[in-house]
């Protein structure tokens, strides 16, 4: 579900004319509706109320913290992967004891703070990290609570970058061998064991790879369950969204037959099949269940709104040069990703041309869409890139010097800056 559509010919957020923003905070701009992340939230903790369950948010696919705070009001808890966001939750009125820190490399400040700030868990990686975690918390008087990574060897089916649950990922301590390292975490005297976490990845459209996880895991969690006294299994985060056809309006006749195609090929996974399939086993297990969703909660709640600066007619090729660029959104030019565009006035007919819709950045890979069906647009028209409220922001940099984009979230029929645009002078703020 998500909140955009379009009302007398414009697109809207809930009750919000996406123009009105536009005019009001320039592009690019990223807009967000409050209602569609807090009806994503409820449903799935409705679809998990068989379990005892806690959703920790993954800060990482969208860190704003008026965002944070939505959630945070709403009873999540955080999946965190730096000091930076423990920080940022904190300040958005989040507890520390509803955070688990994750992350390959944690440094020796980021365990300190996060012991101190007292998080629900670490989830550990490594042997050494686990003889570094111990170390601080001697060094503290402290006992920190951990539980660690497994890596099932499970695959996800997704882009290979985002993909974390096989053996030759970086992720997690193999099946075969983490029993081992939980013996090493029990000898340990500073470490408390409370959990067993796990992650396969990300943008994961078909339930099989978390039911085949699940199974796997599960014999080495009633072997740890006789030894522990553990209290939880964290399921990770991962489920996909729809990012072909995620515009959900009555105007679904303008869509062209390729558009229509993509839409059927990527079936979504739903909450309630993911709920379907997961809930039997977990229940099965009986343990405290955490997840990590990031995208499935924030992804289809936010927009890029960009302005047409040029048409540029070449000889192959018709490119529509927008304001945004991969500096803003970089997941086209890393992932080859698909966001779907529309413009932010409702075109009026089927008329459709090919076109490249690119970014201003100095980069062949600074591209939006090659070779996409749309409406034809006008110079400074805006178009809205759908689905854009995971990893779009969050992922953002100054590459070419340009500031970073404003924020906006939408509630109903109001609209709120929760970040400003950067300036110029934002750009060299920090150099010396
Ligand atoms: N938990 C762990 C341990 C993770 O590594 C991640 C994401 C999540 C939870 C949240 O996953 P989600 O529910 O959002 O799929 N930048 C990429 C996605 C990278 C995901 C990294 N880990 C993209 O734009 O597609």
């Amino acid at each position: 579900m998500h909140s955009f559509h379009y009302r007398e010919g414009e697109l809207y957020c809930e009750e919000v004319a996406l123009r009105r923003a536009a005019d009001e905070f320039g592009t690019p701009l990223y807009v967000y509706s409050a209602g569609t992340i807090l009806d994503h939230y409820r449903r799935l903790d409705a679809a998990l109320v068989p379990l005892d369950h806690l959703i920790c948010y993954a800060v990482k696919a969208n860190s704003n913290g008026a965002i944070l705070k939505l959630l945070a009001d709403a009873g999540a808890g955080f999946d965190i992967v730096s000091g930076g966001e423990l920080f940022r939750v904190l300040k958005a009125g989040g507890t520390a004891a509803k955070c688990t820190f994750a992350g390959v490399g944690k440094s020796r400040e980021e365990i300190e703070y996060a012991l101190a700030e007292g998080v629900l868990s670490f989830n550990v990686e490594s042997e050494a990290e686990l003889e570094r975690i111990d170390r601080i918390a001697r060094s503290k008087g402290v006992k920190a609570p951990i539980a660690l990574r497994v890596n099932p060897d499970v695959d996800a089916g997704t882009h290979r970058y985002v993909s974390t649950g096989r053996s030759e990922n970086k992720f997690g301590i193999g099946l075969d061998h983490v029993a081992a390292v939980y013996e090493q975490a029990a000898r340990l005297p500073n470490l408390s064991i409370r959990g067993v976490q796990m992650h396969i990845g990300s943008q994961i459209t078909d339930a099989a790879p978390f039911a085949e996880a699940i199974a796997k895991v599960a014999p080495l969690i009633e072997e740890l369950k006789q030894r522990y006294p553990l209290e939880f299994f964290s399921v990770g985060g991962g489920i996909g969204i729809v990012y072909e056809s995620s515009f959900a309006s009555g105007s679904r006749d303008w869509w062209t037959e390729k558009d229509r195609v993509a839409a059927t090929m990527t079936l979504p996974l739903t909450i309630a099949d993911y709920a379907a399939t997961i809930v039997p086993p977990l229940r099965e297990i009986g343990l405290r269940v955490l997840l990590e969703p990031g995208r499935l909660l924030v992804g289809n709640a936010g927009v890029l709104l960009t302005r047409v600066r040029y048409l540029k007619q070449a000889a192959q090729k018709k490119f529509v040069i927008v304001d945004a660029g991969m500096n803003d959104l970089i997941r086209p030019a890393l992932y080859q990703s698909y966001h779907e565009i529309v413009p932010v006035r409702e075109p009026s007919d089927k008329a459709r041309e090919s076109v490249d819709v690119v970014g201003p950045v100095c980069e062949s890979g600074d591209f939006f869409a090659q070779d996409r069906e749309l409406p034809p647009v006008n110079e400074g028209e805006l178009l809205a890139l759908m689905s854009a409220g995971a990893y779009g922001f969050a992922m953002a940099s100054n590459y070419n010097s340009r500031p970073l984009p404003a924020e906006v979230l939408v509630q109903g029929d109001r609209f709120s800056l929760i970040r400003q645009r950067q300036t110029t002078e934002d750009l060299i703020r920090d150099e010396c």
